[in-house]
């Protein structure tokens, strides 16, 4: 990955400051169905990327889940591949953060 570092601020992305809330991001490298930052606790992020992992349409959030258009997969809010086809969990990348946003690693 080069050591890149993707920046969602909380400028850009104020979603981001609520625990629980989160923002699909469309810009991430290398990702492109998106990727999905969540802040979880105070300072800790998730971060997925939005492709789904039986073949690699992309996911939508739906309430607490993510569902895949294509086939019915269902994966939860952490990513777990819940049900349908699916290989494993959605990708999950790593993300750290502070005070002013979160930083997506990898
Ligand atoms: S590509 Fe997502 S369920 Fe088939």
């Amino acid at each position: 990955m080069g050591g890149n570092i993707y920046a969602a601020t909380f400028a850009q992305n104020p979603s981001l400051m609520t625990i629980g809330d989160g923002v699909t991001l469309n810009s991430v490298p290398g990702h492109i169905n998106g990727v999905w930052v969540v802040q979880q606790s105070p300072g800790t992020f998730l971060a997925l990327d939005l492709t789904c992992t039986h073949q690699g349409c992309p996911v939508s959030r739906q309430g607490s889940e993510f569902r895949c258009p294509c086939h019915g997969a269902i994966f939860s809010a952490s990513g777990a591949h819940v049900s349908g086809p699916g290989n494993g969990p959605l990708q999950s990348l790593s993300v750290c953060g502070d005070s002013t946003g979160a930083y997506i690693t990898g």
